[in-house]
């Protein structure tokens, strides 16, 4: 285990204080974010686990600075979100943030390395060469023949890799992903997980939602929001002990309601 001394002095990437977020429909408020905290430091790889409904990509979506909290205070990367107008916002969006979903999310019309280069018309960073480092992310993720395809022409799993690439353009200080692999078979599942595993070894900051416990596993550490609140927040190691013993004790009443039966 880690001490807390030298957990402190790795940098915070996300700091998450005390946040609520409510959806209003007409006048009615709709509380989905109750009260979150959470830390995040540089080189995690953190899972978001938690039924559907329970806030996860509402989350996401304030850490992504695509939205704002509705009260509590989200640092990213030293920022306030609360201190940025819209141009602000969206700045540290392009510059700092790259974002996986489960739809992919590419433009139809244009090729994998178009998609890859999207990004960078919005937010440039000084001191990149985009069109060497597009061709260099799609080779990475095995694509180098396929840059001049358009998604149609991809298979999901392919299409999922070029999204990684795309995330990837201007070096952003954190990935999130939000069930990026909630569209693809087993298989392709654990390549795009081989990736994220391979970025992080590499020192990329990832927080990645999940329905998968197996995925979830096998990142550093696990979050579990129910109902717009952290439920608990443990290393993977003793996520992996938790699902054992809730398993177990779903066996226990199940044995016990057919012991009761008979
Ligand atoms: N733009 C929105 N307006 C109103 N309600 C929303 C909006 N987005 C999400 N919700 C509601 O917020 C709740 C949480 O949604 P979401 O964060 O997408 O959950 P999860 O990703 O965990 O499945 C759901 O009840 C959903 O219907
Ligand atoms: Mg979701």
């Amino acid at each position: 285990m880690e001490n807390k001394k030298a957990a402190d002095s790795r940098k915070v990437i996300v700091d998450v204080s005390d946040v609520y977020k409510s959806y209003y429909l007409g006048h009615e408020e709709v509380p989905i974010l109750k009260g979150v905290n959470f830390q995040v430091f540089e080189g995690d790889f953190v899972a978001i686990v938690g039924p559907s409904g329970s806030g996860k990509s509402t989350l996401m979506n304030l850490l992504g600075c695509l939205d704002r909290p509705t009260s509590g205070v989200i640092v990213v990367n030293g920022q306030d979100v609360n201190q940025l107008d819209d141009n602000g916002l969206a700045r540290l969006r392009g510059m700092e943030i790259g974002f996986i979903f489960q739809q992919y999310n590419l433009i139809p019309r244009l090729t994998a390395y178009e998609n890859v280069m999207l990004p960078t018309y919005a937010s440039k960073k000084e001191n990149i060469d985009y069109p060497k480092k597009a061709k260099e992310l799609l080779k990475m993720v095995g694509l180098e023949d396929r840059m001049r395809h358009k998604p149609s022409e991809l298979s999901g799993g392919q299409s999922q890799r070029v999204a990684i690439a795309r995330s990837l353009i201007n070096a952003p200080s954190i990935l999130l992903a939000d069930e990026p692999t909630g569209n693809l078979d087993s298989k392709t599942s654990e390549e795009v997980m081989g990736y994220f595993r391979e970025l992080n070894r590499s020192g990329a900051t990832i927080i990645m939602i999940t329905h998968n416990n197996e995925l979830a596993v096998r990142t550093d550490r696990v979050i579990t929001i129910h109902d717009g609140q952290i439920t608990r927040d443990v290393p993977a190691v003793d996520f992996v002990q938790h699902i054992k013993e809730e398993q177990l004790t779903v066996m226990e009443h199940l044995a016990a309601h057919e012991t009761g039966i008979r």
